[in-house]
């Protein structure tokens, strides 16, 4: 199979199940021919919606409804991350062999989250699909110019601040005593943090000597996208020094505010003491294997 031949695949298949298809391991030569597609093939049942649909609130999350209600929401972002990556595998197809390889690898591990969330929404009663799935990654490709663009966006932003949020919700997870789902945020966490480096890989390549990282990717997001989607809830310093940023970069990210920083509820984040110590997948093991 060609690189793109599975790309395509993934973007014009219509059923979830072909979304999931994992990806081989040999691929055939091919020639580098660039498609951008507007949008990804979806069955009825997952189409994009333009309802907006608010998250359960932090404090709300003792409810299983509400936990499987949030899963739903973290698992649409996975599926739009399936696409995106293979929609940037035929959008830069003069990306080096290792990048698309990464690529690839990326799919394969996006594909694992989304199996572990719906799994685990199924368990609280929901369905993949039973509430609308917004197309807030979808809505950016316009600034996707090049491989870098894409990357500041896709993996320094997104899956940046999704390293915030996994750590946020693994706490909270635990707090109600769900370690269960409180474990796949950890698998997940552990796994974006490979994913941030694959993307800030690409980024530091291309840097000019003469820019630093920070000015670097302001220059490759585009207004009205700003630093503030780079972070969660809650900004976890350390979670980007595991995925190599520079300490410069680390600080200013976390001191960017826009007119929209500062609308949560940081009372609910003390609550649930929320603080700047990290959890790592490994030492939960060992943990639950002492008890
Ligand atoms: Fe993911
Ligand atoms: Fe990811």
């Amino acid at each position: 199979m060609k690189i793109s031949e599975y790309a395509k695949h993934l973007l014009r298949s219509e059923s979830l199940e072909d979304k999931l298809m994992p990806p081989t391991n040999v691929w055939e030569e091919e020639e580098s021919i660039s498609i951008r597609l507007e949008k990804p093939s979806r069955s009825k049942s997952i189409q994009f919606s333009d309802k907006k649909i608010k998250i359960p609130r932090l404090e709300h999350l003792n409810l299983a409804s509400n936990r499987g209600l949030t899963l739903h929401h973290f698992a649409n972002h996975e599926l739009m991350a399936i696409e995106l990556f293979a929609w940037a595998l035929l959008a830069f197809p003069d990306a080096p062999k290792s990048t698309k390889i990464g690529f690839i690898k990326t799919i394969e591990e996006e594909q694992n989250h989304l199996k572990l969330y719906i799994d685990r929404m199924n368990h609280f009663g929901i369905q993949f699909g039973d509430i609308p799935l917004n197309y807030i990654f979808w809505k950016q490709i316009g600034q996707f110019h090049s491989l870098e663009s894409f990357s500041a966006v896709l993996s320094l932003s997104f899956e940046g601040a999704n390293l915030d949020y996994s750590q946020v919700y693994a706490k909270v997870f635990r707090y109600f005593g769900d370690h269960q789902t409180a474990d796949i945020m950890l698998t997940i966490f552990e796994d974006e943090i490979k994913h941030v480096k694959r993307g800030l890989r690409i980024v530091t390549k291309s840097k000019p000597d003469d820019q630093d990282l920070w000015t670097y990717y302001q220059s490759l997001i585009q207004f009205p996208f700003t630093p503030r989607r780079a972070k969660g809830y809650s900004y976890l310093p350390d979670t980007r020094k595991l995925a190599g940023f520079d300490a410069d970069f680390i600080s200013k990210l976390g001191l960017y505010e826009d007119e929209y920083t500062g609308r949560v509820n940081q009372e609910s984040l003390k609550k649930f003491q929320i603080n700047e110590v990290l959890l790592r997948k490994n030492r939960l093991d060992s943990i639950a294997n002492l008890s």
